[in-house]
């Protein structure tokens, strides 16, 4: 027999035979560490994270994004260590975006076979051989208005701008990509991107679609780290409008339709329902970016010491993959496998 006593109630007596007659108790699988782990439905592993970084040109270049602490612009040689830090902690992929030096209206440095994208790449394939190496297919990093296409009278004409993003991919996959990810949400790349791969006897090069990428606040750091906001307006003319769902099915059944190996959902936790619908209806290898507004939040809680990050993070990156994500997009990939 115990005795609980507490300071405003009379004291209650417990002893063994004290006991509603309930045949269901979920509380028996909740009872030590052991059996947690024996019925936990969701694990994440290294082998789903995807790990982006940024580089730019020179040597020995590896400055801190202020908005993003623990992210790098990384020279061509920085990047190659990164790269291989990562790959030794268990991460198996990289996403790479670029800093060129010069800008210009039509974004030409895109697909500069010397400019920083091409040559990580070439790199990293050289120096760290079985890592995946993904690039970002985009023009907003290149143009010097920082829109993701041809303005033609400040709006973004979508074919000329997808004859663009062909070039930049066809670059990408020369320098030796596995995978090229348009992120730019014009309309009708996905198929003209795999013809024109096809056609190049690129039929190994896989295409992961960013197929419902919705205009986000949660963009912003990224910006910063990727000097790509627009010098005016917005991505609301191609980028989805954050209400819609249904919307996000046509879109990824249309890069299905044109070719898509993988489908995106971008960002993650503001989308989840819209991921678990995605992996769903489709099937496909579905991917999740956790983007940089939704890293910051935690970096930024954690450095207030308000949260305790790296169960946030473990929490942030659980709920991901049980929404349906396969592969996680995560700017925590490294310190997430450290903890694997
Ligand atoms: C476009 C691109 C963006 C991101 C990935 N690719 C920015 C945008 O659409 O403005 C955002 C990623 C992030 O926020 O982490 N090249």
């Amino acid at each position: 027999m115990t005795t609980i006593h507490h300071p405003h109630a009379p004291a209650i007596q417990h002893d063994k035979h004290t006991h509603l007659s309930l045949r269901h108790r979920p509380r028996r699988l909740r009872r030590s560490a052991a059996i947690r782990a024996l019925v936990r439905e969701t694990r994440l592993s290294a082998d789903m994270f995807i790990y982006p970084l940024f580089v730019c040109s020179g040597e020995g270049q590896r400055r801190e994004v202020g908005s993003m602490p623990g992210v790098f612009q990384l020279s061509v040689d920085e990047a190659v260590r990164e790269a291989a830090a990562a790959r030794a902690e268990g991460v198996r992929g990289v996403l790479l975006f670029g800093l060129p030096d010069e800008k210009d209206s039509i974004g030409s440095a895109a697909y500069d076979p010397e400019a920083p994208v091409q040559s990580a790449v070439r790199a990293i394939k050289r120096e760290v051989a079985d890592l995946l190496v993904v690039t970002d297919v985009c023009l907003c990093e290149y143009t010097s208005h920082g829109h993701c296409g041809i303005l033609v009278e400040d709006e973004i004409t979508n074919d000329t701008t997808v004859e663009q993003l062909v070039r930049a991919a066809l670059s990408h996959a020369a320098a030796g990509a596995d995978i090229v990810a348009p992120s730019d949400m014009m309309d009708g790349r996905i198929g003209r991107i795999r013809d024109v791969l096809d056609d190049a006897g690129r039929t190994d090069v896989a295409i992961m679609s960013y197929a419902a990428k919705y205009c986000s606040a949660f963009y912003g750091p990224f910006r910063d780290a990727a000097g790509s906001a627009p010098s005016f307006g917005d991505r609301r003319s191609h980028q989805m409008d954050p209400a819609n769902s249904l919307e996000a099915i046509r879109e990824v059944a249309l890069d299905i339709d044109e070719g898509a190996d993988i489908v995106m959902v971008k960002p993650a936790i503001t989308y989840l329902d819209v991921i678990a619908r995605i992996k769903e209806e489709f099937g496909l290898p579905t991917a999740a970016y956790h983007v940089s507004g939704e890293y910051a939040m935690l970096k930024a809680a954690a450095r207030n010491g308000w949260i305790d990050e790296p169960r946030a993070m473990m929490e942030t990156l659980t709920s991901i993959k049980r929404a349906g994500a396969d592969i996680i997009i995560t700017y925590y990939a490294r310190e997430a496998a450290r903890v694997l």
